[in-house]
């Protein structure tokens, strides 16, 4: 028996941090339930803390991103019951701290939701700078001048942001760029401010709709979130809910996507069409078939898929979460294809792990220009990032050989049991975490 030496991480050497073992060359083929989205799921829970009455939360995802902000919300106070996997009761009446710190905390970017569901019940929020995935600059700015111009006082210390009002009042405020977390951030704090608030150049996202239907089922006064201008009526107070959360868009397209790379047959279940427009025109284009009901996407790519030109821009427009799924099946389609992120400059980190796996692309800037290969091969590969992991997986599903994909707990971040999910659809997939279990996985899947 060979000597037992710790490596940097303290692990033995046979031991090895929780990766994915991926032998690819199967297409997926069957059906997938999509769970909650988690990008509503985490200004729902914060503003979960606007009523001092008992929030009733169902279809929430149970990913780390959700997990850890319920963590953070118990540490001050709140009250938190999960019945069930994808179900959870929170009441907020006796927070006893308006400070949200905490190692958790910090590597979330959601926790920015704290400030503007706490600013809006008590006046005074201080939570930790936000951290997430390293996708690019992710400015505050709109946040900040969102605050001030209702009335607030914000600064940044001590690796918190602080924000205090005397009086909450509305204001007409444009945003300079069109963001997600501010205009949410903003419709937060304006639901119980005094007078009205319009929001122009507002985000158009489903989460944004989704926490605004949620505030108002609260007793919130707010219409028009879906379009740009967004016009909230102040309330004095809001009240309890039982609330459901729209169906994860991104995971959807995620498995669409899985699709064709994989030439497989996947119907995506539990989603609104509707939401998933853009990625299906662009499924469509790159010469998939599409089926539609009132509650599913079937993707079937029977076809060689063709080279396309997409640009990720704000909803409705093609999401920059979708950015790293899109690249690896035009990848290998038959011809070039011109890929342009406008959201997040820092979203093609992934590209040097897809070379290693026989990818022909180079990336100009905030553009990459994507020369079709006929098959990837198998290799080591570092999930950069949540959604860059998940389609690195996809990448290594299609390849021929055997693939590891690390740094899993990234793909965690937002995908339930995403190789449980995979699995059902055919694909040899485990989740490994020594050596030993390597070599059983080669010998299972041959
Ligand atoms: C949300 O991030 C999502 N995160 C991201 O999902 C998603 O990629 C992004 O929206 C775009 O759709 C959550 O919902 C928790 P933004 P957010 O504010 O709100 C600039 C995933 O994979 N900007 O809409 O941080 C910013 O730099 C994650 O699930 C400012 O300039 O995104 C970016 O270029 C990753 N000033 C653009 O706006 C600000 O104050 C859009 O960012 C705010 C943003």
């Amino acid at each position: 028996m060979g000597r037992v030496t710790e490596n940097v991480h303290g692990l033995r050497k046979e031991e090895r941090m929780e990766q994915y073992a991926i032998q690819g060359g199967n297409p997926l083929v069957g059906e997938v339930e999509i769970g909650g989205a988690k990008n509503a799921a985490l200004p729902i829970i914060a503003a979960s803390v606007m009523t001092d009455e008992t929030v009733h939360i169902e279809n929430l995802p149970d990913v780390r991103d959700t997990n850890v902000l319920l963590e953070a919300m118990q540490d001050i106070g709140v009250l938190v019951n999960r019945s069930g996997r994808h179900k959870v009761t929170i009441n907020a009446a006796r927070i006893n701290n308006l400070v949200v710190d905490g190692d958790n905390i910090r590597k979330i970017r959601a926790s920015y939701y704290f400030l503007g569901a706490m600013l809006a019940k008590y006046k005074s929020a201080e939570v930790a700078l936000p951290g997430g995935c390293d996708i690019g600059c992710r400015a505050i700015d709109q946040h900040i001048k969102g605050f001030r111009a209702l009335g607030a006082e914000v600064k940044i210390e001590y690796g918190l942001i602080k924000a205090h009002a005397e009086r909450l009042r509305g204001n007409h405020i444009y945003m300079d760029v069109v963001s997600v977390g501010a205009t949410i951030n903003i419709m937060m704090v304006a639901a119980l401010a005094e007078g009205q608030t319009i929001i122009e150049n507002a985000a158009k996202e489903p989460h944004v709709v989704d926490l605004a239907n949620f505030l108002n089922s609260m007793g919130a006064n707010i219409k028009g979130a879906g379009t740009d201008v967004i016009r909230i009526k102040g309330v004095t107070g809001l009240h309890g809910s039982d609330y459901a959360i729209i169906p994860d868009q991104i995971e959807a397209g995620t498995f669409m996507f899985a699709a064709a790379i994989t030439k497989g047959d996947i119907t995506v279940k539990n989603v609104i069409p509707k939401h998933l427009e853009s990625i299906t025109a662009k499924l469509l284009e790159i010469g998939c078939e599409i089926e539609e009901s009132d509650d599913a996407v079937r993707v079937v790519a029977a076809k060689p898929l063709r080279p396309t030109q997409v640009k990720t821009l704000p909803y409705p427009g093609f999401p920059t979460d979708m950015q790293p799924q899109i690249t690896v099946a035009l990848a290998l389609s038959r011809g070039t294809s011109i890929v342009t992120e406008s959201i997040f400059e820092n979203r093609f980190k992934y590209v040097d792990e897809l070379t290693r796996m026989g990818a022909d692309i180079k990336v100009e800037g905030n553009t990459a220009i994507v020369n079709g290969v006929a098959k990837y091969t198998g290799a080591r590969i570092n999930a950069p990032d949540l959604r860059a992991g998940a389609a690195l997986v996809m990448a290594a599903l299609a390849a021929e050989g055997v693939s590891t994909v690390e740094e899993i707990h990234y793909i965690e971040r937002g995908y339930e049991d995403f190789h449980l999910k995979l699995q059902a659809l055919g694909a040899q997939i485990e989740k490994v975490s020594s050596d030993r279990d390597m070599q059983k996985f080669r010998l299972k899947t041959g």
